[in-house]
């Protein structure tokens, strides 16, 4: 497949989990124990998570470059971040608002490794 396919997928699986941590979180803010909100909101972000995870290692084979770059470990260490998260948007309700700027803030340090350090490195 070309590589356009796994960007598309890499971004695809972006939109997808901030779309669902975004519901999640917000479920927690209005105080909501919503059951069918938490479960699309689940489903979405866990499917954006693998969808961001393979095509990202798709993208390091087809596009040439190597695990060991920095900003690839970084955006893999943000990955586990992000994956690790849901356990306290789920468990902790009270911390919601920070979690929302703390997800936003991994996700533009994410794009930053791409765009800053990558293609102007
Ligand atoms: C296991 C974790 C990840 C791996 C292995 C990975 C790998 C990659 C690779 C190889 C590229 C292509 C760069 C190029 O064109 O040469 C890329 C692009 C990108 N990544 Fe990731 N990434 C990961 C996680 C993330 C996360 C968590 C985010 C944001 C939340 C993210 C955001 C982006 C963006 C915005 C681009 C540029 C669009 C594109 O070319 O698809 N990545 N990533």
């Amino acid at each position: 497949m070309p590589p356009y396919i796994y960007q598309i997928l890499h971004v695809t699986g972006i939109i997808m989990l901030f779309m669902g941590y975004g519901a999640l979180l917000a479920r927690s803010l209005a105080n909501s124990d919503n059951a069918a909100v938490r479960k699309l909101g689940s489903i979405t972000s866990g499917i954006g998570l693998l969808l961001i995870l393979i095509a990202g290692f798709a993208m390091i084979s087809k596009l040439g470059h190597s695990f060991t770059e920095p900003w690839l470990i970084v955006k893999m260490v943000i990955w586990l971040a992000l994956g690790g998260v849901i356990v306290l948007i789920n468990r902790k309700p009270a911390l919601a608002k920070p979690l929302w700027w703390s997800i936003l803030g991994l996700g533009i340090l994410a794009a930053a490794m791409v765009y800053f350090v990558r293609f102007q490195g």
